[in-house]
């Protein structure tokens, strides 16, 4: 059912130090900062190859990820995403399994302008899921 990995999303504080560590001592090519304020976040897209790294500050007073940066200083990695062709027919399939999607149920609009949708870490090896329409 899940297709290709679309991006690794790393939690970071310092979205500047961060960018230059993978622009300049990784030698991959970085986004500018893309403020994200419908999702708590300033984002910076790592171009690979074969997939993307999403650098992710904490934007605003209630970002998700100021807590999870709370719980690790240095950072980590949040969340990975795989594609789906078909959202909502991966939602129903995984609840019927008794996997637990996170908020409302629905897909929102992701960073990319496509449906998402998260997993709840517990039910996926401890790690954060987010499903996105391909
Ligand atoms: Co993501």
């Amino acid at each position: 059912m899940i297709g290709r990995l679309n991006h690794v999303a790393i939690a970071v504080k310092d979205l500047a130090a961060s960018t230059a560590l993978y622009r300049d001592t990784l030698g991959a090519r970085v986004s500018q900062p893309l403020p994200q304020p419908e999702h708590g976040v300033t984002v910076v897209f790592v171009e690979l190859p074969n997939t993307k790294i999403e650098l992710l500050e904490p934007l605003g007073a209630d970002s998700p990820i100021a807590k999870f940066l709370e719980r690790n200083a240095d950072g980590g990695i949040h969340h990975i995403c795989y594609e789906v062709d078909d959202i909502l027919a991966a939602r129903d399939r995984l609840k019927e399994a008794g996997a637990r999607v996170l908020g409302t149920g629905e897909p929102r609009i992701g960073a990319h302008g496509k449906p998402v949708l998260f997993l709840h870490p517990k039910d996926f090896c401890g790690t954060l899921v987010e499903l996105e329409q391909a």
